[in-house]
């Protein structure tokens, strides 16, 4: 049976709900800037979508009704985040404390997470333990209705992915790990054991999140350095996480002529970024990067496109430079990309506008590009 489902959307939240969208179709709604509705028959997991900051389910009882229907007789801690109109620390904090009197009267102890605003950051839901401990429980309010926390994004757990890797290069980039998560599911749901392809996996980060997804993972890159790098990482990913052996297959090869020689379900990638830059480039810098990036990537999709099925899918992170006006200067390859046997894959009426990913003030940011081949 389908459940309703919220989800509290990252930091850049259209992203996040284009990531939505892809897994769990139309039936994804934004309801507030950084809030969405969704349907699900299976309850999604938090440690799967770089996106999403909360999972919470829609619960078909009062609060109260939810905690005394629990197997538990231990004090509980409980959480209130209001995203309601009009909240505000105080009135989130005064929902918390109903429930918690109510309890009292039953003889039920219950300690109120203090919050510093309307609802509470996900780090003090995660360090809480909030939805994971027995008794820790985080409910959140939007209007009338009521929802029961279900994940929070493990910060911890990522920050480990990230630099616990025996081998990194500051050089190639860092392409983070939920950046990695948002592309593999642009992609949409894929059955189990597909094989999924990162053409340019430089030190494997893309290619680790796909492992922990329970996928086939194919690398390939130009440099053998970064095969040996992804080669490191992989390895040291399935032993400390005690995965299926024989999962993955790396090689070095020029994306823009190799024969991949395994069949290929998906592919998800950030590709060749051009060149580090810590300040916006002056235009004959940029125009050198422009048609050197142009080249690489239009290069790969040419040959790409030859060897795999109608309707693969495909997300790509692609660079875009800063520019001094603060605006984002993109490689505009999107209009060759239907000539070369692909379509543009629209998602939640975003526009290609919005699939920029990005940090403060960072020069090269990452534009999203969604495809599936014809
Ligand atoms: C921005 S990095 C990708 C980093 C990667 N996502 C990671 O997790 O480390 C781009 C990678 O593309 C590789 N590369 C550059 N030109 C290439 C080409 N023509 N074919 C394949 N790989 C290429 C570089 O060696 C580099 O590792």
């Amino acid at each position: 049976m389908k459940q309703k489902y919220l989800a509290v959307l990252g930091r850049l939240s259209d992203l996040s709900l284009a990531e939505l969208s892809a897994q769990f179709g139309n039936s994804v709604r934004k309801i507030a800037p950084s809030l969405a509705v969704f349907e699900s028959e299976t309850r999604p997991d938090i440690n799967r979508f770089g996106g999403t900051i909360k999972f919470a389910e829609l619960l078909s009882t009062s609060p109260v009704d939810y905690l005394l229907s629990l197997d538990f007789s231990g004090k509980f801690v409980i959480g209130v985040s209001d995203f309601s109109k009009g909240s505000n620390r105080k009135k989130s904090l005064n929902e918390a404390m109903k429930i918690k009197k109510i309890l009292s009267r039953k003889n039920r102890s219950c300690r109120v997470l203090a919050n510093s605003d309307a609802v509470l950051s996900s780090a003090t839901s995660h360090h809480n333990q909030m939805g994971e401990k027995l008794g820790h429980i985080e409910f959140i309010k939007v209007g009338k209705e009521w929802y029961l926390l279900t994940g929070v994004q493990n910060i911890t757990a990522y920050k480990n992915r990230d630099q616990a890797r025996p081998a990194r290069d500051a050089k190639v980039g860092m392409l983070p790990p939920k950046l990695a998560q948002i592309l593999i599911n642009l992609c949409g749901p894929l059955p189990k054991n597909s094989r999924v392809l990162d053409p340019f996996c430089g030190t494997g980060v893309l290619l680790q999140e796909a492992l922990l997804d329970g996928y086939l993972v194919y690398g390939t890159d130009l440099s053998s350095r970064m095969i040996e790098y992804s080669e490191k990482n992989l390895n040291w990913l399935e032993k400390s996480n005690s995965l299926d052996k024989n999962r993955f297959l790396l090689s070095a090869g020029d994306a823009t002529d190799f024969k991949w020689t395994e069949k290929i379900d998906a592919v998800a990638c950030e590709t060749y970024l051009g060149a580090p830059m810590s300040k916006p480039p002056v235009e004959i810098k940029l125009k050198e990067q422009k048609k050197e990036c142009s080249r690489i990537i239009l290069g790969f999709l040419k040959n790409l496109s030859e060897q795999i099925s109608p309707k693969t899918p495909l997300a790509l992170a692609i660079p875009a430079w800063l520019r001094p006006s603060g605006r984002y200067e993109r490689l505009n390859i999107v209009d060759n990309l239907e000539n070369m046997g692909y379509n543009v894959v629209k998602l939640n009426h975003l526009s290609q506008e919005d699939m920029l990913y990005f940090r403060d003030g960072q020069v090269v940011a990452r534009e999203i590009i969604v495809l599936r081949k014809k």
